[in-house]
């Protein structure tokens, strides 16, 4: 029988802490939800004392939260722990998270007292939260950079106040994975009633080491991992749940550890942090990202195309993302080139798909990616309806909004040559575009996902526009940029509908 790791996910709290990323009290509910029917053992849904909104929040997912335990955080000070256990009252299992420096830094230029102190005050705290809970976790801050031996003190402390797990975090993402797994297994051999409870691991991802560090951690021997969804957090973020959950899940065998998490849940639960965050997750990102399972080169493209293990280590199926997907790139070889004329239906000869490959190559260079309706071409169909998609473009775009009035947009869209017109109210500039344009294009697409980000810091530089649409169970993402955002999301709106 493997481990079980226990997963703490922090999103709510640590990746809520992100600048533009927070939630409010129905969206926190919505999150704790997915989040207990992805699995999660631990929700650390807030910081109670730190604005009443977030009490509020911590209170309303006590009441809704029903299997997983649910924490809330707090400094190592009375007031903090009052106000946590208030919020936690309704939870069915509930535990508070309270914590204190470790580092020398901390101690000496944040807390400004002794080693002594500190201690002092982290058996208390314990002492006090365990009035209200069975359940305390405490957390040595900056523990990535703390001396060994006084760390080592500091954890029989809490657990002989206690603390039934204590918290190892590396909060500022210092630690490299081997230093990471010495901290946790000095611990492990250095503390006399280490097994009275469990450790934690939590590390921020400063160096892009968190994943590597959180797993040599459980490796070392500690058996509840914290992270958050997309590994959102503060600076560059915290250990992402889906990567030790499938690094785990894939290297079960030898690892001999497990987690409850159904991974078949995580694509959704990634795109729900995204739609409710308002935080892209970057193409590259493993396992939940664009291209994680998207097959451009030649090469790679043969290789898949015999066996798809032969470049997939996990199977896209398992963790809820419909198909792996093959992009017909100049960087494309003829072995895709054929897989996807024959799903269109065509079957060339190996003659003929040379010489289609040769025109393929020139069209390629030309546009970035070549679609369907570009092989129909190719193919000698004439222009086609799917054909006539691929030609769209914004001619003209004039919105009138201004605040307690609907916004008006008046579109004009160039559709293979002919100009079409359309204008609509809607309840925000964007709603009144993206209808315009609806009115014009009459495809029954659900706008899944959207997103304005900034490419550099000026208020005069250009907003790049991100959207995903999904047709018939099939997604199909779009961008624009501009220096006007309105004008950044039309133009992304009809890239993605070009795509259908
Ligand atoms: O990174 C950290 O040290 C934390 C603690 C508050 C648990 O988030
Ligand atoms: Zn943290």
């Amino acid at each position: 029988m493997s481990d079980k790791i226990f997963v703490f996910d922090t999103t709510l709290r640590d990746g809520e802490q992100v600048p533009g990323c927070q939630l409010n009290m129905h969206e926190k509910i919505e999150l704790a939800l997915a989040l207990e029917r992805l699995g999660v053992d631990i929700i650390e849904a807030g910081f109670p004392i730190s604005s009443p909104g977030d009490f509020q929040s911590v209170l309303a997912v006590s009441k809704a939260v029903k299997e997983s335990v649910v924490c809330g955080l707090t400094r190592a000070v009375k007031k903090d722990i009052d106000c946590a256990a208030e919020a936690l009252q309704p939870a069915r299992r509930k535990r508070i998270h309270t914590g204190i420096g470790a580092s020398d830094m901390h101690i000496e230029h944040k807390f400004r007292c002794s080693r002594e102190e500190i201690l002092e005050r982290a058996a208390d705290a314990t002492k006090y939260a365990r009035n209200y809970v069975d359940d305390v976790e405490f957390y040595c801050e900056d523990a990535g950079r703390a001396d060994h031996a006084f760390l080592a003190r500091m954890v029989e402390t809490v657990i002989a106040a206690g603390a039934t797990v204590v918290n190892i975090p590396d909060t500022t993402g210092y630690c490299l994975p081997e230093q990471y797994a010495a901290i946790i297994s000095y611990l492990m051999n250095n503390v006399p009633n280490i097994d009275k409870a469990i450790l934690s691991v939590h590390c921020h991802n400063d160096l892009g080491l968190a994943t590597a560090n959180s797993l040599a951690g459980l490796y070392a021997g500690a058996r509840q991992l914290e992270c958050t969804i997309n590994g959102i957090g503060e600076r560059a973020g915290n250990t992402s749940m889906e990567e030790v959950v499938m690094a785990i899940r894939s290297h079960r065998q030898s690892l001999n550890l497990h987690t409850d998490i159904q991974v078949n849940q995580i694509y959704g639960m990634s795109k729900m942090v995204t739609r409710l965050m308002k935080m892209p997750v970057q193409p590259n990102k493993a396992i939940v990202g664009r291209n994680a399972f998207a097959h451009s080169s030649g090469i790679h493209q043969d290789g898949f195309l015999k066996n798809r293990e032969n470049y997939e280590i996990i199977n896209p199926h398992d963790v809820g993302i419909s198909q792996s997907l093959i992009l017909l790139t100049a960087r494309s070889g003829k072995h895709a080139l054929k897989h996807r004329l024959q799903k269109l239906g065509y079957m060339p000869t190996q003659e003929e798909l040379l010489e289609i490959y040769d025109r393929f190559l020139v069209m390629a260079d030309e546009q970035k990616e070549i679609f369907d309706d570009d092989l129909r071409t190719l193919m000698g169909e004439g222009a086609d309806s799917s054909n006539q998609e691929r030609q769209l473009e914004l001619e003209e775009l004039t919105v009138v909004c201004g605040k307690g009035k609907p916004a008006t947009a008046s579109v004009s869209i160039n559709h293979n040559g002919k100009s079409f017109k359309a204008e609509t109210t809607g309840n925000g500039p964007v709603d009144a575009t993206i209808k315009a344009i609806d009115e014009v294009m009459k495809y029954e697409v659900k706008l899944e996902e959207y997103l304005i980000q900034a490419i550099t810091e000026g208020s005069d530089d250009l907003g790049k526009a991100h959207i995903q649409i999904s047709m018939d169970g099939a997604y199909y993402y779009g961008f624009g940029s501009d220096t006007d955002t309105i004008h950044a999301t039309a133009k992304a709106y009809l890239d993605a509908l070009s795509k259908v």
